[in-house]
């Protein structure tokens, strides 16, 4: 039997990790095979993808080149991870995927939403995760929980918050735009309000899994 493709999305700080890895718990204590994973990255060739795009100075990419750079790495990873521990029957759990592109890159940035959409065909020919899971937090409150976990010094040029570090109506556009993908894929994508403990929200992913 096939297993599924469940990601977590949502924004800085809304606690999408400490989900990851509950959910994995959840399915291991329930006899599955699980996969936790995340993007970009994921597997080698993407990792080394992840360094040029979310490190401080990994380059200064131009809008296509950089959302290139993120469906490369994607396809890498659905290719030679993804897809077959979901052939073998495995759960694969991934923090983030194409919806944060879409909403990072199209709605944050404003790079064109159809031209992303012919990337990710061309890509990942239709491939999508069974399930979605959208922690949604206010952008105050998902920035300040992340500062929280980030105070490393200011000079460390390998440190990975070159997105992190955008302003605030960049992350009020973000959180929309997940929003907005998850009204227009209700059947996929759980909104879960993220200002719960990690107790609740989890009880309302374990409601839904
Ligand atoms: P990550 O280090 O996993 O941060 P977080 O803990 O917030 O998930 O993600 C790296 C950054 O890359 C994050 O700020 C979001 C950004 N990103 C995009 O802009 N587009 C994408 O397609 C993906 C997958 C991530």
């Amino acid at each position: 039997m096939a297993g599924k493709f469940i990601t977590l999305e949502g924004g800085e700080g809304a606690g999408k990790t400490t989900q990851a890895r509950l959910i994995k718990s959840y399915f291991e204590e329930s006899g599955f095979d699980v996969v936790l994973t995340r993007e970009p990255g994921g597997v080698p060739e993407a990792e080394k993808i992840r360094n040029l795009l979310v490190q401080r100075d990994g380059g200064n990419w131009t809008p296509m080149a950089e959302c290139l750079l993120f469906f490369a790495a994607r396809q890498m990873h659905v290719e030679t991870l993804i897809k077959p521990a979901v052939a073998e029957g495995k759960i694969v759990i991934c923090d983030r995927f194409t919806d944060s592109t879409v909403a990072y890159q199209g709605y944050g940035h404003g790079f064109d939403l159809d031209t992303i959409r012919q990337i990710e065909a061309l890509t990942l020919g239709g491939f999508s995760p069974d399930l979605t899971f959208l922690l949604d937090i206010p952008v105050k409150d998902g920035i300040g929980r992340s500062l929280k976990h980030n105070n490393s010094a200011p000079g460390d040029e390998n440190k990975e918050d070159r997105f992190e570090r955008l302003d605030v109506s960049f992350h009020e556009r973000l959180r929309q735009g997940f929003l907005d993908l998850a009204k227009k894929n209700p059947e996929r994508i759980r909104v879960v309000d993220a200002r719960q403990s990690a107790e609740l929200v989890f009880g309302e992913i374990c409601a839904a899994l």
